[in-house]
C-alpha cells in the first residue's frame, strides 16, 4: 500500500482552485505535485497559492511525469474525455470532473481507455457526499421509510449563467439536471426506465434564443417501480434551492436548505430568517473535500472508488433522454439512446 498519494491537477480555473484547497489542508495523505493550464498565469497563481513545486501550461507534463500517481482533470468539459484517456493510458488514476463528456461515443471511448490501463476513475458528482443527501440515502437504506414510492427533488440555481456559458453546456438538462439524474439514481439505487419533460423559458428569453430551456420539470420511471420528479429552474429570488423528499411505506425522509446561520428574526410583522447559502461553492463546500477524501483513500487502499464509470454514463443518458422527450413531446425509454444514434 502506498502511504502518500502523489497528485496532478489539469486545469486551475474554479473548480481546480477547490480542489487545490482540499489537497493541501485537508489530506495530509495527498501532496499535489503539479499543476497545468493552458493560461500559465493561472498555474502559476494557483502553484504560488499552495506551495505546489511545479507549474506549466501542458498538461502532458502532468501526465509525463513518474512521480505523479494520480490526475484531477478540472479543465472544461470538452478536455475531459481525451485527458482521461491520455491519463489512463500514462497510468494514472483519474478524478475527472463531470461530465466526462456530452456524448455517449466518447464517454464510452474513455471509459474503455480506463478499463484497459486497469486504473480507477472517479466522477465528480460531489452531491453524494454531501451530509443531508448521504442521510436520505441511508434512511432508504436502511428501511427507515420502508419501499421507497415517491421522490421528489428541487434543484433551483440563484441566477443563470452567461448566455455564452449556455451555448457550449450542452444544454440545462447535460449542464445541471445532469447532477439531480446522478442523485435520483444514488438515491433509489436504481435505474430510471423512462423521463417524461415539460420545459419552457421562463427566466430569460435569451436563453430561449440559445436553444436552450430555463425551467423544467422531469418525470422518472425507475425500473423498481419508483415514480420520481425533478424540478429546475435557472433563477430563485432567493437563492440556491436544494431539497429532496423520498416518501415510502412507512414514513418520508427530507431535506431544507442549508443556511448561513440558524437566527430567526420575530418582529410585529413577520418571523424571518437569512436567505439559503447562495451558491454550490458555498452550498456544497464540504461534499468537495468528502469527494477528494474518499477518491485518495480508494486509491492508496486499493478499494473501489465510490462513484464509478457507469455512474458517469447513466446521467448523460438520463439528460439526452429528457432533450429528446422535450423535441418530441412525449416520454422516452432510456433504452431508446444509443451511443451511435444520441442526436
Ligand atoms: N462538480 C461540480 O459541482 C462542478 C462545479 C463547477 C465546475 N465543474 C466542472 O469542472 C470543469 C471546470 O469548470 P470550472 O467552472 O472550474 O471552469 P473554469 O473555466 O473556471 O476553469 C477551467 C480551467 O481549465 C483551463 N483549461 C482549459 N483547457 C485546458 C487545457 N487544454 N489544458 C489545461 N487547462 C485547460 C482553463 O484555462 C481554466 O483555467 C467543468 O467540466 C465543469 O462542468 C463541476
Amino acid at each position: 500500500m502506498m502511504d502518500t498519494l502523489n497528485i496532478g491537477l489539469i486545469g486551475a480555473g474554479r473548480i481546480g482552485k477547490v480542489h487545490a484547497a482540499t489537497l493541501a489542508y485537508r489530506i495530509p495523505a495527498a501532496k499535489l505535485l503539479a499543476v497545468a493550464d493552458i493560461d500559465a498565469a493561472a498555474a502559476q497563481q494557483l502553484a504560488d497559492q499552495f506551495k505546489i513545486p511545479r507549474a506549466t501550461a501542458h498538461y502532458r507534463d502532468v501526465l509525463s511525469d513518474p512521480a505523479i500517481d494520480a490526475v484531477l482533470i478540472c479543465s472544461g468539459t470538452d478536455t475531459h474525455a481525451r485527458f482521461t484517456i491520455e491519463a489512463a493510458q500514462a497510468g494514472k488514476h483519474i478524478f475527472c470532473e463531470k461530465p466526462i463528456a456530452h456524448s455517449l461515443a466518447e464517454i464510452d471511448q474513455a471509459l474503455a481507455a480506463v478499463h484497459k490501463a486497469g486504473v480507477k476513475l472517479q466522477v465528480g458528482f460531489n452531491r453524494r457526499f454531501d451530509a443531508n443527501f448521504r442521510r436520505v440515502h441511508d434512511a432508504i437504506r436502511r428501511g427507515e421509510i420502508g419501499q421507497p414510492a415517491l421522490l421528489h427533488i428541487v434543484s433551483r440555481d440563484p441566477a443563470p449563467p452567461p448566455i455564452a456559458y449556455i451555448q457550449v453546456s450542452g444544454g440545462m438538462f447535460l449542464d445541471m439536471t445532469i447532477h439531480d439524474f446522478d442523485m435520483a439514481r444514488f438515491l433509489i439505487g436504481a435505474e430510471v426506465e423512462e423521463v417524461y419533460t415539460q420545459a419552457g423559458v421562463t427566466v430569460d428569453p435569451g436563453i430561449g434564443a440559445a436553444g436552450d430551456v430555463d425551467t423544467a420539470v422531469i418525470m422518472l420511471k425507475f425500473a423498481n417501480g419508483v415514480i420520481g420528479t425533478i424540478d429546475n429552474c435557472r433563477r430563485a429570488s432567493y437563492g440556491y434551492d436544494q431539497r429532496v423528499e423520498v416518501f415510502g411505506s412507512l414514513g418520508a425522509v427530507s431535506t431544507m436548505n442549508n443556511y448561513p446561520n440558524a437566527a430567526v428574526l420575530s418582529d410585529g410583522a413577520s418571523v424571518r430568517r437569512d436567505l439559503p447559502l447562495n451558491f454550490f461553492m458555498e452550498r456544497y463546500t464540504e461534499s468537495f473535500a468528502a469527494e477528494l477524501i474518499a477518491f485518495v483513500h480508494a486509491v492508496l487502499h486499493d478499494t473501489p472508488v465510490p462513484v464509478t464509470g457507469r455512474d458517469a454514463r447513466a446521467p448523460v443518458v438520463m439528460g439526452l433522454a429528457a432533450a429528446k422527450s422535450l423535441h418530441e413531446r412525449r416520454p422516452v425509454r432510456l433504452s431508446e439512446i444509443a451511443a451511435d444514434d444520441e442526436r
